[in-house]
């Protein structure tokens, strides 16, 4: 299937690791140019020279307006547009502590990030993604935007945060064929599921619940980005085996 991404600009923030480096690779291999965004330097750059002259790596925190607007305009100028934006950068903050627990601090960080650094993202990207024929926005949210597990509070709500402000940006940038839609996978194979989850070299093993790898996702990603999905705005496409489809009845 021809995806339509051959002449495509796509800036992938938190693209240096797991899910965003999955989805960048992905995208290449389509055809998109990248723009890789990333807090983290070392990694950033040795993912851009993996993908050679269809990426280019930024250096800036999703949460520095300054350094984000200032990388989102470095990579429009590189590759001379942008037609979809990939939001991945995200941490998952206190992992494990009870409300009571939490700094205030610390819950204002994983909202600074998870939802703040997507909003700043889109708001330095539409000046440019209005130029482009089939303009598309991609959030990574999480099944943690329908269902919650405890020991995640700030977590949660910013994913439930996510999730609404996809459907909010669908409607306020529908015009143009303009969509924003959003991927809600579960447990992911990457260095943060593994550092909360305490998962060594050893692997998932006989976890007792399903994981998923960064490519799956990205798979879905590349999608949603592509004008395959002409259709699709506002949605939340949930990966999660079908754990949210199951009622409580004992049958
Ligand atoms: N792994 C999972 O099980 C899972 C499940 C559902 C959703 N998600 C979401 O997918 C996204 C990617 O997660 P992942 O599992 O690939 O994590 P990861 O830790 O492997 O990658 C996250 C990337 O984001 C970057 N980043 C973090 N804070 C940043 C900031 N302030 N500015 C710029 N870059 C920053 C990190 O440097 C890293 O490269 C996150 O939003 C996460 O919440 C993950």
């Amino acid at each position: 299937m021809d995806l339509g991404l051959a002449s495509a600009v796509t800036i992938v923030t938190g693209a240096a690791s797991g899910i965003g480096r999955a989805c960048a690779r992905a995208l290449v291999a389509e055809g998109s140019r990248v723009g890789l965004i990333d807090r983290d330097r070392a990694a950033g750059d040795g993912l851009a020279r993996e993908l050679g002259p269809a990426a280019v790596f930024v250096a800036a925190d999703v949460t520095d307006e300054d350094a984000l607007r200032d990388a989102v305009d470095a990579v429009a100028e590189r590759f001379g547009r942008v037609d979809a934006v990939v939001c991945c950068a995200g941490i998952s903050g206190p992992f494990g502590q009870r409300v009571e627990e939490i700094s205030v601090a610390d819950f204002g960080t994983v909202l600074a990030v998870n939802v703040t650094g997507a909003f700043l993202t889109v708001k330095h990207a539409v000046r440019h993604l209005r130029s482009s024929a089939a303009p598309a926005v991609v959030l990574l949210a999480s099944d943690s935007s329908f269902v919650a597990a405890p020991g995640m509070v700030p977590y949660n709500a910013s994913k439930g945060a996510l999730l609404q402000l996809t459907r909010a940006l669908s409607v306020d940038l529908a015009e143009n064929g303009f969509r924003v839609n959003c991927v809600c996978p579960s447990v992911v194979d990457t260095p943060m599921a593994r550092a909360d989850l305490g998962i060594g070299p050893e692997g998932w093993g006989d976890a007792g619940f399903p994981v998923q790898s960064p490519d799956d996702v990205a798979r879905h990603v590349v999608y949603l980005v592509s004008p395959a999905s002409r259709p699709v705005n506002g949605h939340a496409l949930v990966s999660d085996f079908g754990y949210l489809a199951r009622s409580s009845f004992p049958a």
